[in-house]
């Protein structure tokens, strides 16, 4: 790692918030969990997996529209920009606004938000060798914290925050509202937004996405039990328990469920609790909102965005929204 050019910040999250979470979730008349828990190492690695499934469009689409529009999108941006990353991953897409970028100024900073530190580091090594000009802050936290931390900090110049992979189709109406009331919080009027949707479709397509043939993203979702297991001490059956994903055509959303295959109690030793599963029983553990692209600009207008461009693929799988 080239040290010059290469900090990384954690910011600690005192709020250890799992053990409350999964006993107000599995003690519910409708049992469900946190998507943000799938993200463990495991689930990280499967999650990668997804991102390469036949199935899984979402990424190969979003790549491909910034591969062909990259440049416009830099285009339509303050000039001297700095990137910021929230949940950067792996980092791989941000290669293909950062070349436009250093076209265009002689260096970038690059600010990767993500809650994991080694994803953080794995990511930029390469980013780093590839352009010797660029500057990579690596901050460890959550999007909030981050971005607090970066509003904060010396670098008043123009910045472009990016969300990409469609993570916004995971939040709820209340936690869009939320996550754009923080973004103006913490916005310049010269900095630009980048937002990756994924907009409605057939449901079959949909649904393959969700339910991959070689069962990835089935283990992706029982991977949740299993980080309950070891960090509980809970008693899963993984066996027991199926993989489901619905089309929920009135709420347009995908839903992702674990079904109880039989009658069964679970034991969660860490915090004193007898789950109690029928048969057919589920546990709702994510949705994934689809859009339209009318719908996400009035979303972004009614938080006071404006949309200077939307970037879409030929069959109109997936969007990006350029907003101030
Ligand atoms: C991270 N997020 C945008 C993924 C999605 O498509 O909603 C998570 C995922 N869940 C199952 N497959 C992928």
């Amino acid at each position: 790692m080239d040290n010059e050019r290469y900090t990384c910040i954690a910011l600690r999250n005192a709020q250890n918030t799992l053990a409350e979470d999964v006993r107000q979730g599995l003690t519910a008349p409708r049992k469900w969990l946190p998507c943000k828990y799938f993200y463990d190492p495991e689930g990280n690695a499967l999650f990668g997996q997804i991102s390469e499934l036949p199935e899984y469009y979402l990424t190969r689409v979003e790549t491909a529209i910034l591969n062909t529009h990259a440049a416009r999108i830099i285009e339509r941006c303050p000039s001297d920009l700095a990137l910021v990353e929230l949940g950067s991953g792996n980092s791989t897409k941000s290669r293909y606004l950062i070349e436009p970028c250093l076209v265009r100024q002689e260096e970038l900073t690059y600010y990767a938000v993500d809650i994991s530190p080694t994803g953080l580091e794995d990511g930029t090594r390469q980013l780093l060798h590839d352009y010797p000009h660029l500057r990579v802050v690596g901050v460890a936290a959550e999007f909030e914290d981050g971005l607090r931390y970066l509003a904060g900090g010396g670098d008043s110049g123009p910045r472009l925050v990016v969300f990409l992979g469609s993570t916004i189709g995971n939040f709820t109406e209340e936690e869009i509202a939320g996550f754009f009331a923080m973004l103006r919080s913490y916005l310049h009027p010269t900095d630009r937004l980048l937002l990756g949707v994924d907009l409605i479709k057939d449901p079959a397509v949909l649904k393959a996405a969700y339910d991959d043939a070689q069962g990835v993203t089935a283990k992706f979702n029982l991977n949740i039990l299993t980080r309950l297991n070891q960090e509980l001490s809970a008693n899963f059956d993984l066996t027991a328990f199926r993989h489901r994903a619905v089309w929920n055509y009135e709420r347009s959303r995908i839903e992702m469920h674990l079904v109880s295959l039989r009658d069964q109690h679970v034991g969660i030793a860490n915090l004193d609790l007898d789950i109690e599963f029928r048969q057919d029983e589920t546990i709702h553990t994510e949705n994934c909102y689809k859009y339209s692209q009318g719908h996400i600009e009035s979303l972004l207008a009614d938080h006071g965005f404006q949309v200077l461009g939307a970037f879409s693929d030929p069959q109109e799988y997936f969007c990006l929204f350029l907003a101030s």
